[in-house]
């Protein structure tokens, strides 16, 4: 077998099988592929695309290139959430806790934040003493005793997918969906839950910047699922705007312990319960009707912010931060963004806002860049909101940058307001299922 031939067969429209694409993969990772193959591979499949059964032994094959996690020593139904990536998504601080105080379990490994998109293991750093790097036995032990644990993925999970994805960054081939279906999937069967809730992202902080393309990458990525036995659901969810009022790290782990107190009225809370109510139905533990219903009575009792609690407590960190937010990292400096004229928030563009935030310190340009992890932003607003001349917009943090004029300007650019109302959807556009 010849990875030129299998190059030749993508370029045509050919189909490849299981066969050629693990000798393929495992080519990848051993080196015996090129860089310069395996790109001119990867872009055949971004101009032709892969049949959904080339797809499916195309993540297996990923999958199989490394580690698989075995979490049999976890007692019920394991559920993984993994959203596409956005501009203020804190939802697993506060999904996962819920699930874990109505009775699900939740074993999760994150990733961390890169350009305009933040990580879940970069927030949870930011309290003092946590650490997402336990061991898998410590995993699993803080999974049994509070129901979830949010670790950093092991570097031996999918080999294949970091010098794949190294190579799609550099060659302008991220934005395809069977691609995306592949990388997504592999690293979510490798690390081994029973059933897989996916957030995928639309809009303009998204890979996928139309429902449409968001629906197809969600029905990839279910049918994935579905070949090798695995329950699915995909929920598409809106990122033209920022998901909830805090971008950062810090400033998004207070804003999580908010929402746990029962703050849960805004667009944030509601998608929380929302895929919590998925989480939990996928977990057997009723419709996702009833199961919303025990997701809020869970918030409203406390129990979920005892499980958030807990979990900090046994990764390590500062629990008392549930109580006394002002014991996270602290921002030196800030800065008021003003409304330059009256009118209605119709615009918030998620990326620019994610830029801003990274130009602050929240984020990091290149890979292994170090964080200001009390930096971000504080929206005062959301789409819809009347503002007068001079009102708040929003407040820049840092403690590494004291010129804030890229970032604010960065934040007028994201901001559009007009005269007429605009029409505000909800958050949940479709579940793929
Ligand atoms: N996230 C991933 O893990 N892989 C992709 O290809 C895109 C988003």
């Amino acid at each position: 077998m010849l990875a030129y031939d299998i190059i030749n067969k993508t370029k045509r429209g050919t189909a490849l099988t299981e066969e050629e694409l693990r000798f393929f993969v495992s080519g990848v990772v051993d080196g015996s592929v090129t860089d310069a193959q395996a790109a001119a591979w990867l872009m055949a499949v971004c101009m032709n695309g892969l049949s959904p059964q080339e797809t499916s032994a195309l993540t297996m094959a990923m999958r199989d290139s490394g580690d698989v996690l075995d979490l049999s020593a976890i007692a019920g139904v394991k559920v993984d959430k993994h959203s596409t990536g956005g501009v203020g998504d804190k939802t697993s601080l506060i999904l996962a806790p819920i699930v874990a105080a109505c009775g699900g379990r939740m074993p999760k490994m994150s990733g961390r934040g890169l350009g305009h998109t933040g990580g879940t293991i970069d927030k949870l750093e930011s309290i003092p003493g946590f650490s997402t790097d336990i061991g898998f036995d410590r995993f699993v032990e803080t999974v049994n005793k509070a129901g979830f644990a949010i670790v950093a993925q092991s570097g031996h999970l999918v080999p294949a997918d970091k010098k794949l994805y190294a190579l799609r960054d550099h060659t302008a081939t991220v934005d395809s969906i069977p691609l995306i279906c592949s990388s997504i999937m592999s690293k979510k069967l490798a690390t081994g839950a029973d059933a897989i809730l996916l957030d995928v992202k639309m809009g303009s902080g998204a890979f996928m910047k139309t429902e449409a393309d968001a629906v197809r990458l969600g029905e990839a990525m279910v049918e994935t699922a579905r070949h090798v036995g695995r329950q699915c659901r995909a929920v598409v969810t809106d990122m033209d705007a920022p998901l909830g009022f805090c971008i950062g790290n810090a400033i998004e782990v207070e804003e999580a312990v908010q929402v746990l107190r029962g703050e849960v009225g805004g667009t944030l809370g509601q998608l929380c319960l929302d895929l919590a109510a998925h989480a939990l139905s996928m977990s057997d533990f009723g419709t996702t009707e009833e199961c919303r219903k025990t997701a809020l009575s869970a918030v409203e009792s406390g129990a979920a912010l005892e499980r958030f609690a807990q979990m900090i407590d046994l990764q390590g960190g500062d629990a008392a931060i549930t109580e006394d937010p002002s014991r996270l990292p602290q921002p030196k400096y800030s800065h008021v963004v003003r409304a330059a004229r009256s009118g209605s928030l119709s615009t918030l563009h998620s990326e620019e806002i994610g830029l801003a935030a990274m130009s602050l310190g929240a984020g990091r340009v290149n890979k292994g860049d170090s964080l200001d992890l009390s930096a971000g932003i504080r929206l005062h607003c959301e789409r819809g909101t009347r503002l007068s001349e001079g009102d708040a917009i929003a407040t820049l943090y840092s403690s590494s940058v004291t010129d804030f004029s890229a970032a604010e300007q960065r934040v007028k650019n994201a901001v559009l307001l007009t005269d007429s109302a605009p029409q505000v959807h909800s958050t949940v556009r479709c579940v793929v299922e």
